[in-house]
């Protein structure tokens, strides 16, 4: 016997209360060794999975028509054969009722793949799949691991989810039984609520422990291929926020989805960190309310604060998350710092980026940054990891250092480089038609940009001014507010 942490899979001979390679408390669970398959088992469990579940991938295809896992009596196809409509298949997606998931999905649930849904507890995993189970017009198996059905059909009374005669519930926490359920009702997608719940009835391990995790993605990534089923694994995530369990599973499935939100906000954002089936840098959002939740096709009102006066310390920039232009507002406040070592506390920004942030502006604008506490925070807990939002970020350190507002209805836009020159950004026409459709007059942006801007901008009546230096921000805010 071993133990092994449930969040990074650290073994040792003894259990500890704490793990020693993350540092998370009580996450180590007993191992047998004896309990580990071996490659040859677990190769031997899956071709016979594959054998059991062929006849229900074949069958999918005339169920639903969508999709190709039929393959003839090799163990190779061409890639290419009269008939395959290859195009047609890559192309094949179920809209899942939720545009916001579809978006981040690359277009909507491509059958057959295998996603991986990762968050913290209580943020809504369970709710967003059951409302996709909702919309999304196939036959839907929601395997529950943590609650028991009448739990499930309570919280599904409440999203108006009940009527539907599509959806089937089992409360089941070994994973033979599941496939047993899945091999009788053929359904089109699996709902798997959570990875560290299940347990298969051939390992002795704990549920959650490495090896159980480990066969469970292997098991469930052959059905989803073999089968042709959507499979949808719900996995926890650690303190560090990542999805709890060895990298493994990550590298497995088709797309890994992370459900996020700040705390005593109600809106929640979904991201794609890998997508093997469309971009891996879309955003979807909704908003929590008593209803479950609700998707905000608009964004960008989301993240602006609703005061339409200026306060000195804040600058809006127009940031870009996959294909859609996000409108955020930027809040910096510097302070007079008592400590010999002076903070930089940011939230939505990456640290060493605003450190990097204030050398520059020391060095190029002369700022005296050095003996004051810097605090940056992205209004609305987004978090920025663009390089295009560097200008608004000195703005508003510049801001609030002079305490003099920047102009209300401007937004900021370029990426900063060492020697301080403001470098162009990819697709400012995006970033400049969203700041004119809420309603913005003019936009800072890199000189490099403003050739590929200036119709569009013209066109809808925005000023432009393009900067090519830090050091020009001085120059560029008018003395007197427009
Ligand atoms: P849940 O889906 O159970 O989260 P997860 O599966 O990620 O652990 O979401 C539970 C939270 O959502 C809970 O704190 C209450 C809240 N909630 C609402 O605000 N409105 C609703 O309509 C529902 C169903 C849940
Ligand atoms: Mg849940």
């Amino acid at each position: 016997t071993f133990y092994s942490c449930k969040s990074c899979g650290y073994s040792s001979a003894k259990w500890l209360g704490r793990c020693a390679g993350c540092g998370e408390w009580n996450t180590l669970v007993e191992e047998r060794s004896g309990g580990a398959v071996d490659a040859k088992e677990m190769a031997g469990t899956l071709s016979a999975m594959r054998e059991e579940f062929r006849e229900v991938g074949r069958k999918a295809d005339t169920r639903g028509g969508l999709g190709a896992s039929s393959h003839g009596a090799e163990p190779w196809v061409p890639l290419y054969s009269e008939g395959t409509e290859t195009e047609a298949h890559a192309q094949a997606r179920i809209a899942t009722g939720l545009g916001e998931l579809d978006r981040v999905l690359g277009g909507g649930l491509v059958p057959g793949s295998f996603v991986l849904l990762g968050g913290d507890p209580g943020i809504g995993k369970s709710t967003l799949l059951l409302q996709m189970a909702k919309g999304i017009g196939a036959k839907v198996l929601y395997v529950s691991g943590e609650e028991s059905i009448e739990q499930i059909r309570g919280r599904a009374h409440r999203l108006g989810v009940s009527k539907s005669q599509r959806i089937f519930l089992a409360a089941e926490t070994q994973l033979e039984k599941a496939f047993a359920s899945v091999k009788e009702l053929e359904p089109d997608v699996l709902i798997m609520d959570s990875l560290q719940t299940f347990a298969s009835a051939y390992l002795e391990s704990a549920p959650g422990s490495v090896s159980q995790v480990r066969e469970i993605a292997a098991r469930l990534m052959t059905l989803a291929k073999t089968a042709n089923i959507s499979v949808w694994l719900v996995g926890h995530v650690t303190k560090d926020g990542s999805i709890a369990g060895p990298k493994v599973v990550e590298h497995m499935v088709d797309t890994v989805l992370y459900f996020e939100g700040d705390e005593g906000q109600n809106y929640r954002l979904i991201r794609a960190v890998k997508n093997r089936f469309g971009s891996a840098r879309e955003l979807g959002v909704f908003e929590m309310d008593g209803e479950g939740l609700r998707e905000v096709t608009n964004p960008s009102s989301l993240f602006l604060s609703e005061r339409r006066d200026p306060v000195a310390g804040t600058a809006i920039t127009a940031c870009l998350e996959g294909t859609r232009p996000l409108l955020v507002e930027l809040q910096a406040l510097v302070s007079q710092s008592i400590l010999a070592l002076p903070r930089r506390t940011s939230v939505g920004l990456e640290g060493n980026r605003l450190s990097l942030l204030s050398a520059i502006l020391e060095r190029h604008m002369k700022l005296s940054l050095a003996d004051k506490d810097l605090f940056f925070n992205v209004a609305g807990g987004l978090r920025l990891d663009e390089p295009a939002c560097d200008l608004a970020a000195a703005a508003a350190i510049w801001s609030s250092l002079t305490e003099k507002a920047l102009p209300s209805g401007w937004v900021w836009i370029g990426e900063v480089g060492l020697t301080g020159e403001v470098r162009r950004v990819s697709q400012p026409e995006l970033r400049v038609t969203e700041a004119m459709k809420l309603g913005f007059k003019a936009a800072v942006i890199p000189e490099a940009n403003l050739e590929r801007c200036a119709k569009i901008a013209t066109a809808g009546g925005m000023k432009l001014l393009p900067i090519q230096h830090v050091d020009e921000l001085r120059k560029i805010i008018p003395a007197k507010p427009l």
